[in-house]
This record gives C-alpha cells, sequence and structure tokens, in this order.
C-alpha cells in the first residue's frame, strides 16, 4: 500500500494545502515532514477559507490522523494558537493530531536572531518570514536544540534552556543589542504551553512504522518548495530545511525503500516570495497581471509575491531532484485572457545557454531566459472539472508543459476550491 510524498516543485505556494486536502480523503494518514509556522497552506471548501501554518493539511477530514514529524521545527506558540484556532471551527485534534518528541522548537531567541540577521548583518537579506525558522535548524544541527521531548523533563528542560539562554542573550546582545526576556519569563511561557501540547507528543516514528505496516494510505506533506531546499535551491535565499522528497524519509523516520510514488504540485505559471534570483519574473504588466488575478500575497505574511512565467528548467529539475512519478497542475485558470503565454526553456549566461540549473548565484542572477511562446485563450477555466472541456489552447498549454518536464498531469487545478479540479488518474 502506497506511501506518497507531496512535494513543491518551485519556491512554494504551488497550492499544496489545496492539492492535500482533496486527496486526504481517500488517506489514512497526512503526514508534515519539514518546515515551521513559515508555511501557509490554503485550503477551501464550502466557501470558506482556512491557511494552515503548522498543522497538516489533513486535518479538515474527520478520521484522518495528522502527524507533525521530527523534521519541522514546531513554535509552541504558534502551534498552540493554530490549535485554538481550529477548535473553535469544531475540529476535533484529540487522538488525531500527534507531533513528534524528536522535533526541535522554535524559541523567541530564534526569531530575535533571525530577524537582527536580516536587518543588521553583512549577509545577504534573504528576506525570511522572521519566525526563527533558520536559527532554530541551526541550533538543531549544532546539537543545541531543545526538542519536544524535553517538554515532559522539567528539569532536564531548565537546565538546556539556561544554556541556550546564556550563549543567546550575549550573541543577541553583542550583534544587534538586543535584550532577551527574564530567563524565568521565558522558562515559564514554555511551560504555559506544555500543558496543551503534552498529550499530543508522541513517538511518531513507530506511528508511521505501525500504519506502513497495516497498509495505510500515508500522504507525506511538504513544505516550502524545491528551489527553496537548503541544499539543492538557489542557496543562499533559501529555507532552512529540506523541502525535496528526501525530507520525508529523514524529516518522519520513514525507511526510503517504502516511499512508493512522489507527487509535484507546480503552478502554471511562478511566484516567490523574498530575495533571490528569479530567471522568469515579470516586471511588467503581465507580471502584475499574474498577481492580481492569482491573488498572490503571501498566505503567511501577508507579502506581495514577485510573478513570472513558467520555467520549464526548474520543473525539470525538479521532477528528477524528487523523482516525481505525477505533477498536478495548478491555477491554470489565472493565464485565462492572456493573448501570449511564455515559457522558459533554458538560461542564457556569457553566450551559453544552460538547460539545467546552474548552482552559481551569479548565474542565477543574471541569466536571460530563453522563452517559447504560446497562444493563449480567451475563454475562462475557473471551476471547470473536466479536461475535454478546456479550451483547445489550454490543453496544448499543458500537453506542451508535460512533453518538456516529461512527466504527466495527474490533477489540474482551475480555482482554489476542493471542487474546482480536473481529475485525471486518481493517486493509490
Ligand atoms: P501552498 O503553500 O503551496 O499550500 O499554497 P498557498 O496556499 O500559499 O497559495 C496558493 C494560493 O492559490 C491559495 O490562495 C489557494 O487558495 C490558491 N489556489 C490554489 N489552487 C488554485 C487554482 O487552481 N486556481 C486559483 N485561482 N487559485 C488557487
Ligand atoms: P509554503 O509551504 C513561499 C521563503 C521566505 C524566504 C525564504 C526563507 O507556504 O509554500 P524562512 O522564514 O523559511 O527562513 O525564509 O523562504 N519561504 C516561503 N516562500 N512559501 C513558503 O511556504 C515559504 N516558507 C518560506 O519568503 O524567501
Ligand atoms: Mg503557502
Amino acid at each position: 500500500m502506497p506511501v506518497a510524498v507531496v512535494v513543491g516543485m518551485q519556491w512554494g505556494d504551488e497550492g499544496k494545502g489545496k492539492i492535500i486536502d482533496l486527496l486526504a480523503e481517500n488517506v489514512d494518514v497526512v503526514a508534515r515532514y519539514q518546515g515551521g509556522h513559515n508555511a501557509g497552506h490554503t485550503i477551501c471548501f464550502n466557501e470558506k477559507q482556512f491557511v494552515l501554518h503548522l498543522i497538516p493539511s489533513g486535518i479538515f477530514h474527520k478520521d484522518k490522523l495528522c502527524v507533525i514529524g521530527n523534521g519541522v521545527v514546531v513554535d509552541p506558540q504558534a502551534l498552540v494558537e493554530e490549535m485554538r484556532q481550529l477548535e473553535e471551527t469544531g475540529i476535533d485534534l484529540e487522538g488525531r493530531l500527534l507531533i513528534s518528541d524528536r522535533a526541535n522548537i522554535i524559541m523567541p531567541y530564534h526569531g530575535t536572531s533571525d530577524k537582527g540577521r536580516e536587518s543588521g548583518s553583512g549577509f545577504e537579506k534573504i528576506g525570511t518570514t522572521g519566525r526563527g525558522i533558520g536559527p532554530s535548524y541551526a541550533d538543531k544541527i549544532a546539537r543545541a536544540g531543545i526538542r519536544v521531548c524535553d517538554l515532559r523533563d522539567e528539569a532536564y528542560l531548565t537546565e538546556r534552556l539556561r544554556a541556550n539562554y546564556e550563549e543567546k542573550q550575549k550573541v543577541l546582545k553583542s550583534l544587534y543589542g538586543t535584550e532577551l526576556p527574564e530567563f524565568k519569563e521565558m522558562l515559564d511561557e514554555l511551560m504555559s504551553y506544555r500543558e496543551t501540547i503534552l498529550k499530543y507528543i508522541t513517538d511518531t516514528h513507530i506511528l508511521m512504522r505501525d500504519q506502513i505496516a497495516q497498509g495505510k494510505n500515508i500522504l507525506c506533506e511538504g513544505a516550502q518548495g524545491t528551489m527553496l531546499d537548503v541544499d539543492h535551491g538557489t542557496y543562499p535565499f533559501v529555507t532552512s530545511s529540506n523541502s525535496t522528497a528526501g525530507g520525508a524519509c529523514t524529516g518522519l523516520g520513514i525507511p526510503p525503500t517504502k516511499v512508493n510514488k512522489v507527487l509535484g504540485v507546480i503552478k502554471a505559471y511562478t511566484t516567490r516570495v523574498g530575495e533571490g534570483p528569479f530567471p522568469s519574473e515579470l516586471s511588467d504588466a503581465d507580471g502584475e497581471r499574474l498577481g492580481k488575478v492569482g491573488h498572490e500575497f503571501g498566505a503567511t505574511t501577508g507579502r506581495q509575491r514577485r510573478c513570472g512565467w513558467f520555467d520549464a528548467v526548474v520543473a525539470r529539475y525538479g521532477v528528477h531532484l524528487n523523482g516525481v512519478d505525477a505533477l498536478v497542475l495548478t491555477k491554470v485558470d489565472v493565464l485565462d485572457g492572456f493573448k501570449t503565454i511564455k515559457v522558459c526553456t533554458g538560461y542564457k549566461y556569457k553566450g551559453k545557454v544552460f538547460p539545467d540549473m546552474p548552482a552559481d548565484p551569479v548565474i542565477q542572477a543574471n541569466c536571460e531566459p530563453v522563452y517559447v511562446d504560446f497562444e493563449g485563450w480567451s475563454e475562462s477555466t475557473v471551476g471547470i472539472q473536466d479536461y475535454d472541456k478546456l479550451p483547445k489552447n489550454a490543453k496544448d498549454y499543458i500537453s506542451r508543459l508535460s512533453e518538456l518536464v516529461e512527466t504527466p498531469f495527474m490533477m489540474i487545478s482551475t480555482g482554489p476550491d476542493r471542487e474546482q479540479t480536473i481529475q485525471r488518474e486518481s493517486l493509490f
């Protein structure tokens, strides 16, 4: 029985939340494997809209287990707030939400450090979400992190927080002139969240192992996207975790031999929030139109997303890196009414054309996109559920994209709502 990984193929915000929510109907477990509350996954049904940051996108389906894996960094305050909001809308979390005891915690000093580095250091500004994601992962790798299991043992937690507090206080003061709140205040606040969270904490690796052994259907939910992966993305303008499919194994404790399928979610054009190279970015009326029609504002920070044409170099790179079996193409409806639609097929730099993604930030930032033009369509595709009902030019665009990225489109999304979807193949 399948374990499928759902991964973002661009710079995040591809519509993963919508697709995971939709697929969740036919699975038993939805498990987030990396990132933190930097993510914003939007889900729309029954004329309502929800944005999830930490809690997996299967939560709106009553009987599904939702796992926050060890690879996620958990801000207890953000988690408790999100749990409260969901409970307010009548969602029952008990027995369904399971938080890994091995996940690392985001502490207030991580946010201070994130914002300090962004505003006052000699490094490039990344345009982070300011949520403390990078510093928390940095502490994890430096073996200084505080983990969710530490909440079970107050004495150990106090000792570990003390060591961190003393170090961070000196560093943050000397680098950014920032004062941390009193130690006791920080500890008390953490302990206050502990009461709410404790009953949801478990060894999720054992849960995943048992669910796999029982032949359950499992969806591993990626946050961010391939180009934001810390190893494979547009470094240093990336997030601090492995958002690519391999992250599902390390971030959930699933052996690679148990993953059966990888599904990539990709927008019919491209967006990016924050700084960093974006070869097919548009700074003209077309870009403005994509942003306006596509409502391209960050689901977490509300920042305006940068917009550009579909980039087949990015897409092919993601297909190969993630081992994508099938793709889901989202936001096709946003292209309605464009006279000409362009697709980037290569990067030109100093007379040379790169068909593949170069590692060098200078090339990524200064290359010229090589475009192929497609004739647009004037008809509306909003809400279409049947592939044959799409305008001819939309079908041609989709089939050419599929050829360019050497991968079939399993689903096509024609609006934000669950219902606004063309299902061509089922996942399992
Ligand atoms: P995620 O981070 O990948 O889950 O994506 P976000 O939720 O941050 O951003 C995707 C945005 O596009 C959300 O506002 C969705 O409601 C919306 N959306 C998803 N699919 C479609 C679609 O096919 N058409 C349109 N117009 N909007 C969509
Ligand atoms: P979802 O899951 C889009 C971007 C930030 C910034 C960079 C690093 O909704 O697709 P961070 O706070 O992670 O250290 O910021 O990554 N970023 C996202 N962009 N969608 C996201 O998540 C993102 N999460 C982080 O804008 O450029
Ligand atoms: Mg998002």
